[in-house]
């Protein structure tokens, strides 16, 4: 008995491109390799590897280990590492004057890695939270983030970064005006190569919890003027997409050489209209919190770990982004068989 075509002539049968692995990889339209994805690292001060509790699987390196990381991403192929210090309290203002330090925490994880694997890129956060008292990015007046005292202090930071061997410039404070000064200021001091990654797009978010864990941010909102609660008036709203465009023209304009939208998952639809709008190489960064809630969930026995990181990461590639800042690099590259 034959039976008739489920749709009208000719079949449309979508699944005929699904029914072998050979099929569904010569059809694929985008691939995750270990080249797009930046190692998202947390350093400390002291010796050997302190445990982040909101992250499982992940620890503050040391210096030293810092350079073996690095090292690592060679071998997995992981083009570049991004670093993020956890500060000592004490040595914390109100200006987050260590942030300056040529010889600071920074600056010597810097200068190891790049020592220990040259071909590693190296991107520093420029921003002032991990540095400050209250855990604000930039200085406080009044109750007010104070916009271009804050860029002053960025633009020292930045360069800074740059002549300790900082490849990458990420502007992560949302101050107007900071991608023009960090560039011009690099344009001065003889330092035109090294290049700008914006997070042009960065929401003033509630999944970037347990990173202020991992670096022992300050805690914001205490109730003092010189404290705010939370970091709405820099960081975007949420609720805005037209407003990203807005953000991302102005740091082009100012000499942004890539852009970053930030979280990651929770707005893919940025990284889309910034892909279309701008075509130039735009990241997103899959945050502390998308790392949580996955491990979270995985170790709960409610997701297959391996499967989400990777159909996570790939959705990135899908949405049109360059690649993808996350705390799951070196694992996802050596399940990617780096
Ligand atoms: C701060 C900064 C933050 C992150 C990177 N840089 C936190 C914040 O803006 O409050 C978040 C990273 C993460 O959650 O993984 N300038």
């Amino acid at each position: 008995m034959t039976r008739a075509p489920l749709a009208s002539y000719p079949a449309l049968r979508l699944r005929r491109l699904r029914q072998a692995d050979w099929i569904r990889r010569l059809v694929r339209e985008t691939v995750l390799t270990p080249a797009d994805l930046i190692w998202s690292m947390v350093i400390h001060e002291g010796e050997g590897q302190v445990p982040v509790g909101s992250m499982p699987g992940i620890a503050r390196l040391s210096v030293k280990e810092a350079a073996a990381a690095a090292r690592q991403a060679k071998a997995l192929g992981i083009p570049a590492i991004a670093v993020f210090p956890h500060i000592d309290g004490a040595k914390k203002d109100a200006q987050g004057t260590v942030a300056l330090d040529p010889d600071g925490l920074v600056a010597r994880a810097v200068k190891a890695m790049k020592d220990a694997a040259p071909e590693v890129g190296i991107m520093c956060d420029v921003a002032l939270d991990p540095f400050t008292e209250h855990g604000h990015d930039g200085i406080v007046q009044s109750g007010r983030i104070d916009n271009d005292a804050t860029v002053e202090q960025l633009v020292a930071q930045g360069l800074m970064q740059a002549r300790a061997g900082c490849d990458i410039l990420a502007p992560s404070d949302m101050m107007d005006g900071r991608c023009g000064a960090l560039r011009q200021a690099l344009e001065t001091e003889g330092l035109q190569d090294v290049m700008i990654m914006s997070y042009a797009a960065k929401y003033a978010s509630a999944f970037y919890g347990p990173y202020r864990e991992a670096i022992g941010s300050g805690t914001l909102g205490t109730g003092s003027i010189e404290n705010p609660a939370d970091k709405k008036t820099y960081q975007m709203d949420p609720a805005n997409s037209d407003e990203a465009l807005r953000e991302v023209a102005l740091d082009i304009a100012e000499g942004a050489d890539m852009i970053m939208v930030k979280p990651g998952l929770p707005y893919l639809d940025i990284v889309r209209r910034v892909v279309e709008a701008f075509a130039l190489p735009t990241f997103a960064f899959q945050v502390s919190g998308e790392y949580a809630m996955l491990i979270a969930a995985a170790q709960n026995g409610w997701l297959d770990e391996e499967r989400a990181i990777l159909e996570s990461l790939g959705a990135f590639k899908r949405a049109g982004a360059a690649g993808v800042i996350t705390y799951f690099a070196p694992r996802a590259a050596r399940m990617l068989g780096a």
